[in-house]
This record gives C-alpha cells, sequence and structure tokens, in this order.
C-alpha cells in the first residue's frame, strides 16, 4: 500500500492506495461521528462491509448512475444528514463510484458550510480520477457538472479488493482516465504500452492506479481551483466526450473520455500541435480499450453541446485541451462551426 499526500492550499488529503487500505478506516474513523453515501448497487454488494466498517452509523442508499446525478439525490443526502442530526464535525464518507462521490463531496460542502469528508472509491475511474483533487458537482438542466465546488476530502482510500466485483465494462470506463493521464505522462504512457497486453489484469491496474493518483496529486498541488490554467490539462478528450455523453448517453464517461481523445487527437494532428507519430501511438492504445468506435448520428448536433463546456472563454469559442509533444499539452480555441466542420469531417473518415 502507498501513502500520497495532496498537499493543496484549502485543505490537504491523504490518500491510502493498494492492497489493505480499508485497514486504514480504523484510525481515520476512530471516534468520528460517520454518515454514509453510497448508492443501491455498491449497498448490495457490500453490505457486509459497511455493517463491518461503519457500526450503525447511518447510510443514505441513492438510486445508481449518471442520471441520477442531480439535485434530487444531492437534497436526499442533505434531507437525510439533518435527519440524523449531523453535526458540523460529523463525517461524510462516500462509498461508491465517481457518481457518488460528486455528489457526497458536494453534500459534504454545503451541508453546514461543510462538514469533513473521507472518500472510498470503488469504481476504477474513481480510484484513478475522481476521488482526488476536491472537484464535487451535480449535473442540471442536461449540463454535466455545472452546479459543483472545490473541496478537499480529508482522506481518500482506494483499495483494488473493490475492483473485483466491478463489470469489464467500468474497468473500461476507469481505463478512459487511465490512458488520457498517459496522454499527459509520458513514463505512465509508456508503462501503459509496455503493458498493453495486460491493461485490464486487475494487478496491472493497482500498480497503475497509485501513479495515476500520483500525477494527478501533483497537478491539483500545483492548480487547485483551474486558476493558472494547468489543472485544465485533466480535461484532455472531455470536451468532445462530454459533449457527446450529453447527447447520447448511454455509453459510460470514460469510453466518452477515449471517443473524445480519438477525435481531439486527429484534430491536434490536422493543425499540426501533435506530430502524426505520437497521435497514432495515442490512438493504438485507445483501441486497444475501446476496439470499435460506435456510429453516431447527427453528430453535428450532438458537437455543438460542447458550446456549453466550462472552460470555454468566449460566447461562441469551444476550448480544447490537445496531446502536443509526449507528455506535453496544448489549450486551442476554435470557434464553434469550425470545431462542428472537424468533427463532422472527421466522424465522415474514421467511422
Ligand atoms: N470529480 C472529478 O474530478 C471527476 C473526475 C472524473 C469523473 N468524474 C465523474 O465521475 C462520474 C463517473 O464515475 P463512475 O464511472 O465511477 O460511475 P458510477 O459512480 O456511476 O459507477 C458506475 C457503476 O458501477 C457501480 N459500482 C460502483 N462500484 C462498484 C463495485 N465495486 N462493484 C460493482 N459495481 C460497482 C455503480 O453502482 C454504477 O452502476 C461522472 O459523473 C463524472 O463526471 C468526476
Ligand atoms: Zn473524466
Amino acid at each position: 500500500m502507498q501513502t500520497i499526500e495532496v498537499k493543496t492550499k484549502s485543505h490537504p488529503s491523504t490518500v491510502y492506495c493498494g492492497k489493505g487500505a480499508v485497514k486504514q478506516l480504523d484510525h481515520i474513523l476512530d471516534g468520528k461521528d460517520v454518515f454514509v453515501v453510497t448508492d443501491k448497487n455498491v449497498y448490495g454488494l457490500y453490505k457486509g462491509f459497511i455493517a463491518e466498517n461503519f457500526g450503525g452509523a447511518p447510510v443514505c442508499v441513492l438510486p445508481a448512475g449518471e442520471r441520477h446525478k442531480n439535485r434530487t439525490s444531492l437534497f436526499m443526502i442533505l434531507d437525510k444528514m439533518l435527519d440524523a442530526r449531523v453535526r458540523r464535525n460529523g463525517t461524510l464518507v462516500a462509498l461508491g463510484g465517481g457518481v457518488v462521490g460528486d455528489m457526497a463531496g458536494l453534500a459534504a460542502s454545503l451541508y453546514m458550510r461543510g462538514v469533513h469528508a473521507v472518500q472510498i472509491p470503488t469504481t476504477l475511474l474513481a480510484q484513478v480520477d475522481s476521488s482526488v483533487g476536491g472537484k464535487t458537482a451535480i449535473d442540471h438542466r442536461g449540463v454535466k457538472n455545472v452546479i459543483g465546488t472545490f473541496y478537499q476530502p480529508e482522506y481518500v482510500v482506494c483499495d483494488p479488493m473493490f475492483l473485483s466485483t466491478l463489470p469489464k465494462r467500468e474497468l473500461k470506463c476507469g481505463l478512459g482516465e487511465i490512458v488520457k493521464t498517459g496522454a499527459l505522462d509520458a513514463e505512465i504512457l509508456d508503462k501503459l504500452e509496455r503493458n498493453a497486453e495486460r491493461l485490464f489484469d486487475l494487478a496491472f491496474l493497482e500498480e497503475i492506479t497509485a501513479d495515476c493518483v500520483r500525477f494527478k496529486a501533483g497537478v491539483v498541488e500545483k492548480d487547485e481551483c483551474e486558476r493558472s490554467g494547468l489543472r485544465k490539462c485533466l480535461n484532455m478528450g472531455h470536451t468532445t466526450g462530454h459533449a457527446l455523453e450529453l447527447f447520447y448517453g448511454r455509453r459510460s464517461h470514460g469510453e466518452y473520455v477515449l471517443i473524445g481523445m480519438l477525435f481531439e487527437s486527429y484534430i491536434a494532428e490536422k493543425l499540426d500541435i501533435c506530430a502524426h507519430d505520437h497521435a497514432e501511438e495515442l490512438r493504438a492504445l485507445i483501441g486497444r480499450v475501446l476496439k470499435r468506435v460506435p456510429h453516431f448520428k447527427n453528430i453535428a448536433d450532438a458537437a455543438r453541446a460542447a458550446l456549453y463546456d466550462k472552460k470555454n472563454q468566449g460566447k461562441n469559442e469551444i476550448s480544447l485541451i490537445l496531446p502536443a509533444k509526449r507528455g506535453e499539452f496544448a489549450e486551442l480555441r476554435l470557434t464553434d462551426e469550425k470545431y462542428v466542420g472537424y468533427i463532422e469531417e472527421i466522424a465522415g473518415g474514421i467511422i
């Protein structure tokens, strides 16, 4: 097990990563007034774990899935916290994937202007990405993560034991963010390429999780609230990914990140921001996870949803985080018409 410190200005976090990390809960929660948030699926699978680790603490069980990442679920958590008379020094434990983590994190930041938060991510995506860094959110009126806060958890407990119950589709989803991290860090990219045959092996995923967490911690420490621009790099593939995710739904967030990276790698290459060889190596890795790119109907309409992306500054401008040299990224701003034109052209060529 590795211990990774995230030294942010607002509040430092300690991440325990690897086999046996859940044992740390004994000292983390010792003497604390605990309130647990989870979802129906995780509750069904980990009832025993919850009883064993959180004793008689109140448990708020949310409906599972991105479509429930909304104000109804948020207020369900806040109402239950009030009912349970959670006080300001209480500790909210988020046990679940990124959806639970984002909503519970938001509730922790809002309830009485902030209670202690502990994240126990149970999906690969949540372990490598969403549980670390303090971004919290719900979706609203069709816009992803539009209501949210920056609020650091005190502890994050990433234990690979949770991955054993995860369907392959969810591993694929987490691999979306892992491949994204590879596009931002040359050493991680090398490791992914060396292990291209075992990307879905749990032993490999345990190892790469700690690498991704360490990378993200480094970025978040330098730019906690996405002010200097560095943290934006974590949004690679997300402008197009989010737009398609919102428009078409069904597939997982991570799969859309991979599809977004695929489209955007062609834009980067076309505009000479990324060399052909590097764009190709990224596409090869994406192909290892994704296997097949689906056919998207009315992709121009879907691409226009990118206008709602939070990175945009101008009214009709779309911001993209593109791969540049190995381990480097570049931000590009395009008018919506240009962007939509590229996406249509690429879709015509590759799908
Ligand atoms: N805060 C951030 O920085 C950040 C970063 C990346 C993604 N996100 C957000 O994360 C969300 C996606 O997270 P996700 O992919 O974890 O989705 P999710 O939370 O919906 O989990 C996926 C599915 O797996 C189930 N599940 C969870 N743990 C399980 C386990 N151990 N075994 C079996 N099933 C399990 C869930 O019930 C759900 O059905 C998106 O809303 C995205 O916006 C946030
Ligand atoms: Zn993401």
